[in-house]
């Protein structure tokens, strides 16, 4: 190990995320960082971030939104890491060093402050991870890219190749615009150094604002050296300022997923029509087809295939389950009774919709246009068409006919329907909850059940057929 990194490691890093921004160009009552990008809040993925850095303590600076902003993410940021989360207010927006300058109360001598958007939401924590090694508590370091457009940035200015000022676009002399190497908004610095930095800041500029950005002329001043890391993946230092920016980083973070997936096995219809807004585990031999979405927590299990066009929530499915196109399974929290579980071997769908608490045992089948919820379905059981099971356990090899529900909510209460192995229950039956089909039964198509059944009975409950002989129709002559 170098020196460097000993001191890295030895640093206490305490990350301040600008996100008091007004984020005019979204167009939207929503606060621009509670936007989502893959299911998560543009800031939670900043704070994300943070966490991988195991950061001592996270500082987010609202302003815009801030109630909102500081509401929305509290509780899931506090649930994430074991850092320190402070909320500080910047009311008026007076730039990004008053941004930094309100955060100065909470920021301890001895950290480096890593300094991120909350509007920017790939960084890759590696990338931070070489920023703070190159400040080690003693330099500035600058996390900076090569733009083919570098228009409205701050360039980064060097007298050979020491970086002596950044300059903002506005601030510009036209040669100084010429310069395609810009600042990318983050930067690390040891905290001693940048709160004496941010007390010397003034506002006499072409847009009146306090930047930040002029502490390197200190750092120079000061004889602190200003280090450059160059990044040359344009993601990583992307800002989402319109809904066509937050389309295409969503679009190059779905990329990566997709990416990773592939290079895990995972054989993909088309890497370019996956969405997954959650964690996707998969074992070996699963495979995707086009325009599938999973949410949430999704396991896939050993040969799993998903057929076009799925929605996929917080759900276990087992090895060698076959989900037909158009299924739509939307679990509910991960780890809790109403998250989805569906055995090894089941085949589902087309069309099938499974909802929170259903539980598939191995070799089910669940078919066209049939919804499950709360409800289990033993080894085998099978329910092929057009049906409803709801607050229903199902025994093993149980056959549900077509077009049959289970009537279980009598508008106040919900109520259990069993079903016990080896049961048949006919097309189109009403089964009436609270209720018990005994095992081995067969239930007569049609029936409207509301009593127990007896085991390995035919239960028939409609009306008995008649047909009148020689029936003439109504006519008009
Ligand atoms: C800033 C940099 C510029 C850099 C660019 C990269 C300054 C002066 N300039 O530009 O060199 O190339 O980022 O995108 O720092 N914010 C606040 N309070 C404020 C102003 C801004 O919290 O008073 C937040 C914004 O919400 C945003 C971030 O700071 O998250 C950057 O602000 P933005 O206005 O986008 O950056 P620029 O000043 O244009
Ligand atoms: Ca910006």
């Amino acid at each position: 190990m170098t020196s460097n990194q000993d001191n890295f490691s030895a640093t206490p890093v305490d990350v301040v995320i600008m996100a008091a921004g007004k984020g005019t160009r979204m167009k939207s009552k929503l606060p621009k960082v509670l936007h989502l990008l893959a299911g998560r809040a543009l800031l939670q993925h900043v704070v994300d971030t943070a966490c991988a850095l195991a950061a001592r303590q996270v500082t987010v600076i609202t302003g815009h939104g801030a109630t909102e902003v500081e509401a929305a993410t509290a509780i899931p940021i506090r649930a994430r890491g074991k850092f320190d989360l402070n909320f500080v207010r910047q009311e008026p927006q007076l730039g990004t060093g008053h941004a930094m300058q309100q955060a100065v109360p909470v920021l301890q001598d001895d950290g480096v402050v890593v300094v991120l958007s909350g509007d920017v939401p790939l960084t890759r924590p590696d990338t931070l991870a070489q920023l703070i090694a190159a400040c080690a508590n003693q330099r500035l370091a600058l996390l900076t890219i090569d733009l083919a457009d570098p228009a409205g940035y701050g360039r980064i200015v060097r007298l050979g190749e020491a970086v002596t000022a950044i300059v903002e676009h506005k601030d510009a002399t036209a040669a100084q615009r010429q310069i395609s190497e810009i600042y990318s908004g983050i930067m690390a610095v040891p905290a001693r150094m940048l709160k004496t930095w941010l007390a010397r800041l003034d506002s006499h500029n072409a847009q009146g604002e306090y930047y930040l950005t002029d502490i390197v002329k200190f750092a120079v001043a000061d004889a602190v050296p200003v280090v450059a890391v160059k990044t040359s993946d344009a993601t990583q230092v992307a800002g989402v300022n319109s809904p066509v920016q937050l389309a295409e980083l969503e679009r190059a973070f779905q990329r990566r997923v997709a990416l990773e997936l592939m290079e895990q096995g995972v054989r993909l219809a088309d890497p370019a029509r996956l969405d997954v807004r959650g964690v996707l585990r998969c074992a070996p031999d699963v495979s995707i087809d086009v325009n599938c979405v999973f949410e949430g927590q999704v396991s896939l299990g050993e040969g799993v295939q998903v057929g076009a066009n799925c929605v996929i929530k917080n759900a276990r499915i087992e090895a060698g389950a076959v989900i037909h196109p158009f299924s739509h399974i939307e679990g509910g929290t991960p780890g809790s009774k109403d998250a989805i579980e569906i055995g090894a071997g089941c085949l589902i769908g087309p069309f099938a919709r499974l909802r929170p608490g259903a539980k598939l045992a191995t070799e089910v089948h669940i078919g066209n246009f049939v919804e499950v919820k709360n409800s289990s379905l033993a080894q085998g059981a099978k329910a092929n068409h057009l049906a409803y099971l709801g607050d229903a356990t199902v025994g093993e090899r149980v056959n549900y006919g077509a077009g049959s529900i289970t009537a279980n909510y009598d508008g106040a209460f919900k109520h259990r329907t069993i079903i016990e192995a080896d049961v048949h229950i006919g097309s189109n039956c009403v089964l009436i909850a609270p209720l018990t089909i005994g095992a081995g039964g067969t239930v007569g198509g049609g029936s409207t059940l509301s009593k127990d059944t007896p085991p390995l009975a035919l239960s028939v409950a409609r009306a008995r057929q008649v047909s009148i002989p020689d029936w003439k129709r109504p006519s008009k002559k």
